[in-house]
């Protein structure tokens, strides 16, 4: 049977055959994308290239991508929800289409995969009256012809979910199912944002496991997108070839795919075990919570739910903590030590009372590093982060249900006295544990649902926004996640931080790369490696170089060079490996001099870059450092705003 290793081998050898080029997994932590903290599609780092930028590396894209989806959480525990995984994508940027895709991916799956057609099931755009975006009939016609070559005669039907399947292969359905864009369906969208229609690949884990029947939608026709589990969607083909407008929809200036196909869902599709958390990804690690629990996975069905959101999200911890996201109070930060104190909480359901995550966690970077070679040079890091955590929570976590333990108390103590049954923690109770002891909402609520008990969620977050300081009420904003404006402003920074990044390797040294980047319309953030805390003479002296490049009004240009081209002309931000032909390099100054970052060079900056960026520095107005600080071991910070 395929490892889950060879199938993402497979799958990316299959595109390179039919001339992709392979880039590897970007951050989690998006780069210069100031619409979302976590990286939760393949296409997220795309965007630019769906719009029409020149992709540095070609047309037609693959990849395995590392995602997080932190607002899947409550869904964990199923079957088949994770909030981190791995999303095998390829995407034609204006090459290929419909007649390619297809095809390939049948082939993929039926040949490569060696799946059986047919437990193989399909769906299709079913159309927008009000955007006047038609029926997918193409591609459904597609689907059938090839199910056809299998001698497999699928029919096409329009309404399973109100009827069920009626033997049918290949299912229409409306917008709220197969469409796609980063904001959902055509009416949510903002304009600038481009969608599309999108058909989907099912796989049946067949009636005989009556996963249907035993679930809460078993007085519901059962259905390829019913929620019983018996059905998993493996992959999603995106033809994105639309945008929003003010007024509706327009064609984009080319026909794009954008394809994401799960990797662990395909994995437990070729073992045809409908837990996801059976896979080889998860042995180590779940082997690990079997020895110290002493406890068997999949014999109890509470322990099961225990396990997977322990397996779950160490599993994103780790990967959050690689790609620099350690456990804090704000940002994304926030959500790896919301991540590491649920696994504490619920791996103490299964007995395990003593400091774990750290064992986990090895388990998982020797599954991965072959993938990830970062997670193996960085694991003292990782370890004594969650070391670092774990300990902090542990002492919070006994004196908090405590603290839980006597509300509940009290809730009996009123009713003994005057009969009145509590059934709300009330916002002020819920505020105390999550500041006095460091409990985050949901845990109450994890613990109230455990004991029948409701949250003043409403009254909770009052309290919480009032408590907060103006800094941490925009790092709250952000945690809303959804799309922020596509803002004059971003594109700025991000030219501003081509700036910064040119005179920081000026004003420090060469060693002073770029290890991050994170934009919003307020300001920039820029981590680079450093050693030491900057003096203040150096951060003036960055300041005025990156000021002096903004008064003399330099142009922006860019151009596609080759890889030698572009190294012989000391482009900054290259890796070795990581690139083919053609780069897409943007110069600050005159594109035919030597970058060197000093106000009265003619070139100041030449960097590859996927862009967006201002025309000509002038418009940048004046640039002003916040803050330096430390982000990491041997990584600095700096936080910067255009006045
Ligand atoms: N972008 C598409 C998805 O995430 C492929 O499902």
């Amino acid at each position: 049977m395929l490892s889950t290793h060879e199938i993402r081998k497979k799958y990316l050898d299959f595109f390179k055959q039919k001339s992709h080029a392979i880039i590897a997994s970007a951050s989690l932590l998006p780069e210069n994308d100031p619409t979302t903290l976590f990286t939760g599609s393949g296409m997220q780092p795309m965007v630019p290239f769906l719009l029409g930028e020149k992709h540095p590396r070609g047309t037609r894209i693959a990849d395995s991508q590392k995602c997080f989806r932190a607002q899947d959480m409550d869904e964990v525990g199923d079957n088949r929800h994770t909030t981190f995984f791995e999303m095998l994508g390829n995407w034609s940027l204006g090459d290929y289409f419909k007649q390619e895709q297809i095809p390939w991916m049948f082939e993929f799956i039926t040949e490569e995969l060696t799946l059986d057609p047919k437990n193989l099931y399909i769906t299709c755009f079913a159309g927008h009256d009000e955007f006047g975006i038609p029926r997918d009939e193409e591609s459904a016609k597609m689907w059938q012809g090839l199910f056809a070559q299998k001698g497999i005669e699928a029919s096409i039907i329009d309404d399973a979910q109100a009827n069920g399947m009626q033997g049918a292969k290949i299912f229409y359905y409306p917008a709220s199912k197969n469409w796609w864009s980063r904001a959902g369906v055509p009416e949510k969208m903002p304009a600038g944002e481009p969608g599309g229609p999108d058909t989907e690949m099912f796989w049946d884990f067949s009636a005989d496991l009556k996963l249907h029947e035993n679930s809460e939608f078993k007085d519901q026709p059962c259905h390829v997108n019913c929620d019983c589990g018996r059905f998993m969607e493996i992959g999603n083909n995106v033809f994105m070839e639309y945008f929003k407008t003010e007024s509706g929809f327009e064609k984009l200036s080319q026909q794009n795919v954008d394809f994401g196909g799960g990797l662990e869902r395909m994995s437990a599709a070729v073992r045809n075990d409908a837990d996801v958390f059976t896979i080889d990804l998860f042995d180590s690690a779940r082997g690990v919570i079997e020895k110290l629990s002493g406890k068997k996975y999949g014999e109890h069905s509470e322990e099961t739910y225990a396990f997977r959101v322990t397996l779950d999200h160490l599993r994103a911890a780790t990967f959050l903590i690689a790609d620099g996201a350690s456990p804090s109070n704000k940002d994304q930060g926030y959500f790896t030590r919301r991540f590491i104190r649920r696994a504490v909480r619920f791996a103490s359901k299964l007995g395990i009372n003593e400091n774990f995550c750290a064992e986990i966690t090895r388990g998982y970077i020797e599954t991965y590093a072959h993938q990830y070679p970062d997670l193996e040079t960085k694991k003292d890091h990782i370890f004594s982060e969650l070391h670092t955590e774990e300990d902090k929570f542990r002492v919070t976590l006994e004196q908090g249900i405590k603290e839980f333990e006597k509300i509940l108390a009290g809730f009996a103590r009123a009713f003994e006295k005057t009969g009145q049954k509590f059934t709300e923690i009330s916002a002020k109770q819920a505020f105390k544990l999550y500041d006095t002891y460091g409990f985050p909402l949901e845990m109450t609520e994890d613990l109230a649902k455990e004991h029948g008990l409701t949250v003043d969620k409403a009254g909770f977050e009052e309290a919480f926004k009032k408590h907060q300081e103006i800094s941490r009420q925009g790092s709250e904003q952000k945690f809303k996640g959804g799309l922020a404006d596509t803002s004059e402003m971003s594109v700025k920074y991000h030219t501003a931080t081509h700036l910064l990044h040119a005179s920081v390797l000026k004003v420090l040294g060469s060693h002073a790369t770029q290890k991050g980047s994170n934009i919003t319309p307020e300001r920039l953030r820029f981590d680079f490696a450093h050693p030491e805390k900057m003096t203040d003479v150096q951060k003036k002296e960055v300041e005025d170089l990156v000021n002096g490049a903004i008064a003399r009004d330099y142009s922006v240009t860019f151009e596609l060079l080759p890889y030698e081209e572009a190294k012989k002309r000391n482009a900054i931000g290259l890796f070795e490996d990581n690139y083919g032909d053609q780069v897409k390099v943007y110069t600050v100054g005159d594109p035919l001099g030597v970058p060197v970052a000093d106000p009265s060079a003619d070139t100041f900056s030449r960097e590859l870059c996927g862009g967006p960026h201002v025309e000509h520095t002038g418009v940048l107005g004046k640039f002003k450092i916040v803050k330096e600080e430390s982000s990491s071991a041997g990584i600095r910070r700096i936080k910067a705003v255009l006045e």
